[in-house]
């Protein structure tokens, strides 16, 4: 019978295909992985910083892992407490003058935020530096990230007039700068800013939109001399050496959110998801949940390492359409692909607008999304910055693919889990990117009530 206790079944092939079926009740505690980008930071701030720092639950995924590898080709000495696969890394700051010249080429794999977290960083060393990446993230822009720094006086190049890598860095001493962002990216806010640290003169960084503020945080309480005012930034280039900081990441609210979006829709669930990051700057898919009618609880929140987190219960709920856009769109764009999979189930029109950044990710997220919950059956129609979702219809199984995107991955799943009869998820092994234990966790909680 396919209406059993068994909500997903999986089986790897060389494409790594998941099934998923409907199951009766969604139960459980999940405990998500270490936040990504807090992990990125954490371990290349504390490359440059003098000194020994222990970093735990550090993110598992293959994107912070390549960041790891990159920095140990940079020379930076990094190791794991205890087992090869120990959630908590030491690493040994190498302090300013400490990277060295690579002896091959960069690869940041799947990862934009290892490539331009670090692409900032070495325009301002004294060597030469070649960073490259996976198809899906050699199609990236990287013009965005290319001239702010030049502004700096960077020698940076990348392929196809400066657009896309392979980047090619000469680094050298830059000098600061006050720019405005022109698209409300984290990840180029970040690359400014480890450029900053080793430049002549002060940086001003104007944000239209504020983003994840992960970096400016973790970088005053190393010491750095920085200044949030409103949504301007200001750094001064570091006097003395970064100290070390000891931290545990929490856990990732974007990997969470599979397991939010799932108790929500389903209509016999209850789920917790523990020790979950819950910085505000990320919080705008429980803004936007809450907003639908989730049946969602905040509790045991608590800081650390000034990151505030908390455990996060879902149950079954009745949602209803809503229209997102405008500046939350930064503070949950990572998770727009679930919610399209809620609005599907919402009652009414669910509109996400100003999301064009979507068609620049790991896929061209509205044409991804779209396409493939049209093929469960849900009516909804791309927008050139978004998408419109016309939620209540009935999903139906079918064959589904992730076009090599984790996040997609994951929302298809959560899909599959209300769709009738069976979704058959195609590139499914992606997911380990930023969740290697996804697949784990989902069959674990569905089936014994645990992650
Ligand atoms: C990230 C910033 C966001 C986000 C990405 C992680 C970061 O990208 O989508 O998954 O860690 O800085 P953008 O900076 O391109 O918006």
């Amino acid at each position: 019978m396919a209406e059993q206790f068994v909500g997903l079944r999986s089986f790897s092939t060389k494409f790594g295909t998941r099934t998923i079926k409907p199951c009766p009740r969604l139960e459980g505690e999940v405990v998500p992985p270490g936040d990504k980008s807090i992990s990125h930071r954490a371990v290349i701030l504390n490359s440059l910083a003098k000194g020994e720092a222990k970093i735990d639950n550090f993110a598992p995924g293959g994107d912070c892992l390549a960041t790891v590898k990159c920095l140990r080709a940079l020379g930076v000495k990094i190791g794991r407490k205890g087992s090869r696969d120990s959630p908590t890394l030491l690493v040994s700051g190498t302090g300013e003058d400490g990277l060295n010249e690579a002896g091959n080429v960069l690869d940041a794999q799947n990862s934009a935020t290892t490539m331009r977290l670090l692409g900032g960083l070495l325009a301002s060393q004294p060597f030469l530096s070649v960073i490259t990446g996976d198809a899906s993230l050699r199609n990236r822009p990287m013009g965005r990230l290319i001239e702010p720094l030049r502004l700096m006086g960077a020698d940076i190049w990348g392929r196809g007039r400066d657009s896309f890598a392979p980047l090619v860095i000469k680094g050298k001493k830059l000098h600061g700068i006050d720019f405005t962002l022109p698209v409300p990216s984290a990840q180029i806010k970040s690359a400014i800013l480890l450029a900053s640290l080793f430049a002549r003169g002060n940086t001003v960084l104007h944000q239209t939109t504020p983003s994840r503020d992960h970096t400016e945080g973790m970088l005053k309480r190393m010491g750095a001399s920085l200044k949030s005012q409103g949504n301007s930034i200001s750094l001064l280039p570091l006097s003395s050496p970064l100290a070390p900081l000891n931290l545990r990441v929490p856990g990732d609210i974007s990997s969470a959110v599979y397991f939010l979006v799932a108790g929500a829709i389903h209509p016999n669930a209850r789920i917790m998801v523990r020790d979950c990051g819950i910085n505000p700057t990320r919080t705008g898919i429980i803004d936007i949940l809450l907003a639908m009618g989730a049946r969602l609880t905040i509790d045991n929140e608590r800081l650390e390492a000034g990151e505030p987190l908390a455990d996060i219960v879902v149950e079954s709920s009745e949602l209803k359409g809503i229209e997102v856009g405008g500046d939350i769109i930064p503070r949950l764009i990572d998770e727009i692909p679930v919610l399209a999979v809620a609005g599907c189930v919402a009652r009414g029109k669910t509109v996400i607008r100003d999301a064009g950044e979507l068609r620049v990710k790991e896929s061209d997220r509205i044409a991804t999304v779209v396409s493939e919950l049209s093929r469960l059956g849900a009516k909804i129609e791309p927008l050139p910055d978004g998408m419109v979702i016309y939620g209540g219809r009935p999903l139906s199984g079918t064959e589904v693919d992730s076009y090599l995107d984790h996040r997609l991955a994951m929302s298809l799943a959560v899909a599959g889990l209300i769709a009738k009869g069976e979704t058959t998820i195609k590139h499914a092994q992606v997911a380990q990117v930023s969740y290697p234990a996804f697949w784990q966790a989902l069959q674990q909680t569905l089936n014994t009530g645990k992650s």
